[in-house]
């Protein structure tokens, strides 16, 4: 046997133990070794019946991440081989589920003749998220197992599910005792073969309009994807053909799911979703701080949804308000957040009091002298958030973490106001913070390794995506945001109209377009942020806001008063505003921009290539450490579609010469300086380098 695989037996029952560490891969040594096992263990007249398990924590988690996206070894059996090898032994076969059986490690267990799994055990076919299917039988043989639609829901979620929780069919029994349950079943009960039993397929079959209903509940959530949809195809061909060829069609699918760009968007995320978490600047040994207590000053929209992070991750938070009536309010929000989820059946009555009884208010800045980490979360006001860092230096512990949650001030200056800079960290959130994943934290210049260290474990703890970041203006999120909505605005007073942008920008897969969100925010923030920060400048051609401007000034605030950048009826419906687009021509008249047809490709390309050439220079300029960390930020907290893998990705899958052949084409064509292509991106191009190629050397 090789040494990932080990043999042992038991009362005439041959275990066969998958050993490979840490989560007992299927990789090409595994492969080999357990066709042979398995091969041995059929031939011997001395073994009764078989059992295959896996030693520590996992059954098998999965195919070897190492060898995805790679052409198959010549020689070495794939995993249908062993899949079928298991099936058609002779003598029984059980799997003994000891812990997680995904993907691959599920079609194996699904190839053995019974399953028993441990109660903590989790069992599921996650290839969707990878942007594939289930190519080795899974999706033939779940649904033998389970039936259509519980294989369905399954196969085209990709969650794991505890064994308690699976649907019937999956576990013949759920045991503490997996092997020595398994072996006993093994003793007991005769060969049963899944490819050969087509029980479970027969309400499907009388049913065959099933699988367009399930299609039709998928379009929302699915927008934009393939390979669910992928998924429903394959599991249909169980019912339209027979098990040998509805198989070799299912690796046909299987296969072209692999070679599109999904696949490798999706794969670049999984990866990068778990990459993020190494931050190159922060030395390999440094040690997070412990964190057992929070505060959180200022319990408005932010800081309550950051201390609900607290409190769902089972840790005390103290949040602090100006007066009593501002912190009535404050937890007032939060409870009637909470109470919300309790409704929808999403939580229970039991679990939200015991979540605010974490969260302790208190107007008084004595109370945040134990926390181990404190969130500030004011009004963005400099001069303000510099006041609070100096009380704060009077009143936390030694070692305590200093947070500030803003989104432009300069971390630096706020670290300044206190004694202690290398104590202070950005921990910027997204709105509702207690739901977006991203946690884009910002180290200063003077940051220490073990605070940037914990404002990552911080993430971990809470449940977030955290990205690490420097200082600059806008960070890399809403930097980015910027050259973005530039180009959105822009591109209306050239000739589109705001729906029109908003369209093309949703059909390239975002939530919703710039003028939606804007709306949607409110554009008296904007608005704010502009005069504060006295960039507004109508007569500048450079200016991208005089609509947006305009639109407030005429009290057109978004969706809080019914109107902004579209019309809304009392249900939010939304519509576009003659008004609007009179004021628009008007304004590109004052502007002096010819009004012309534009299209979605151009809209596309100049707010996406936009956004692009601003990631450039954020790597250029360090702010950034890795394309992979602008692809988390957007995903995670501006919903960039997840299979185009992040705009990092997506550029070099567009390819830089013709993102930068473009960039170039419409710099040159105005006076549109804002796009002029960055550096590194010039750079690479004539290197022949991709933003991946780049990132191999940090
Ligand atoms: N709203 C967003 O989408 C968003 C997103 C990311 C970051 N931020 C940043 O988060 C911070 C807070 O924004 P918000 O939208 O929650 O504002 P908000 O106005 O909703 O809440 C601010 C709260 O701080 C309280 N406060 C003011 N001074 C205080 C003091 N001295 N001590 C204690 N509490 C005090 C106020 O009473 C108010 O409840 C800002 O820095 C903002 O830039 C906001």
């Amino acid at each position: 046997m090789t040494d990932v695989i080990k043999t042992a037996d038991r009362e005439g029952v041959r275990i066969i133990t998958i050993d490979n560490a840490p989560v007992n891969a299927i990789s090409a040594a595994v492969r080999t070794g357990l066709l042979a096992a398995t091969k041995a263990a059929d031939a011997d007249p001395a073994v009764k019946a078989i059992v295959v398990t896996g030693a520590g924590r996992a059954f098998i988690a999965g195919a070897d991440i190492r060898e995805f996206g790679k052409p198959p070894a010549v020689g070495v059996p794939t995993l249908r081989d062993n899949i079928a090898a298991l099936e058609a032994c002779s003598k029984t076969v059980v799997a003994a589920i000891n812990g997680a059986a995904a993907g691959g490690g599920l079609e194996i267990a699904l190839g053995c003749h019974y399953r028993v799994a441990h109660p903590k055990a989790v069992l599921g076919l996650p290839e969707v998220n990878l942007g594939t299917i289930p190519g080795a039988t899974g999706t033939q043989r779940l649904p033998r197992a389970v039936g259509i639609e519980a294989a369905l829901d399954m196969i085209v979620n990709g969650v794991l599910i505890p064994a308690a929780k699976c649907p019937p069919g999956l576990a013949d029994e759920v045991a503490e005792d997996v092997v020595g349950n398994a072996v006993a079943l093994a003793l007991a009960k005769p060969v049963r073969r899944l490819s050969k039993d087509d029980s479970k397929l027969a309400a499907a079959k009388a049913k065959p309009a099933l699988f367009d209903e399930y299609r039709k509940g998928m379009a929302r959530r699915f927008r934009g994807f393939t390979a669910p949809y992928k998924c429903v195809e394959a599991v249909e061909l169980s019912v339209k053909f027979p098990y040998a060829e509805a198989v070799a069609k299912e690796r046909e699918i299987f296969t072209w799911c692999q070679g599109q760009p999904e696949a490798r968007g999706m794969r670049h995320v999984f990866f990068s979703e778990r990459e993020v978490a190494r931050v190159p600047s922060i030395a390999k040994d440094v040690k997070p701080r412990e964190l057992k207590s929070a505060g959180v000053i200022g319990c408005g929209t932010m800081g309550g949804g950051i201390a609900m992070n607290f409190a769902n991750a089972g840790m005390s938070v103290t949040v602090i308000e100006t007066d009593t009536a501002a912190l009535e309010k404050g937890l007032g929000l939060i409870r009637k957040n909470y109470a919300g989820t309790v409704e929808k059946g999403r939580l229970s009555q039991a679990e939200m009091d015991k979540r605010m009884g974490l969260i302790k208010g208190s107007t008084s800045y004595d109370d945040l002298k134990t926390p181990d980490i404190v969130i500030e979360a004011v009004f963005e006001n400099l001069d303000l958030k510099k006041q609070i860092f100096g009380k704060l230096d009077r009143v936390a512990k030694p070692g305590a973490v200093l947070a500030t949650n803003t989104s432009t001030l300069d971390v630096d200056a706020i670290a300044a106001a206190t004694g202690r800079p290398q104590d202070v960290v950005g921990t910027h959130f997204f709105s509702p913070a207690n739901v977006m994943k991203l946690l884009e934290n910002v180290r200063g210049a003077r940051t220490s390794d073990e605070t940037a260290q914990t404002a990552m474990e911080l993430a971990r703890r809470i449940n977030k995506v955290g990205v690490m970041v420097g200082v600059c203006d806008g960070f890399v999120g809403n930097r980015m945001l910027y050259a973005y909505s530039r180009q959105a605005s822009f591109l209306v007073e050239e000739g589109a109209a705001p729906e029109q942008v908003d369209k093309a920008i949703y059909d390239f897969g975002f939530p919703m377009g710039p003028f939606q969100m804007s709306d949607l925010a409110g554009l008296d923030v904007g608005y704010m942020v502009r005069m504060e920060r006295k960039e507004r400048a109508p007569t500048n051609r450079r200016y991208a806001n005089a609509v947006a401007d305009r639109l407030y000034e005429l009290g057109r605030y978004g969706q809080k008063n019914g109107k902004g950048w579209y019309l809304y009826d009392a249900q939010r419906n939304r519509s576009a505003d003659p008004a609007v687009a009179a004021l628009i021509e008007q304004v590109s008249k004052e502007q002096c921009r010819p009004r012309r047809a534009i299209g979605a490709d151009e809209i596309v390309e100049r707010c996406m290539y936009a956004l692009v050439n601003e990631g450039a220079k954020i790597l250029d300029e360090g702010i950034a450490a890795r394309p992979l960390d602008i692809d988390m930020i957007w995903i995670f907290g501006y919903g960039f579609p997840r299979y185009r893998g992040g705009p990092m990705f997506w550029a070099d899958e567009v390819g830089l010469p013709k993102l930068l052949e473009r960039l170039e084409h419409y710099w040159k064509t105005a006076d549109r300086d804002w796009l002029e292509p960055a550096p590194l991106l010039r750079k690479l191009v004539k290197d022949g380098k991709t933003f991946r190629d780049w990132a191999a050397k940090v």
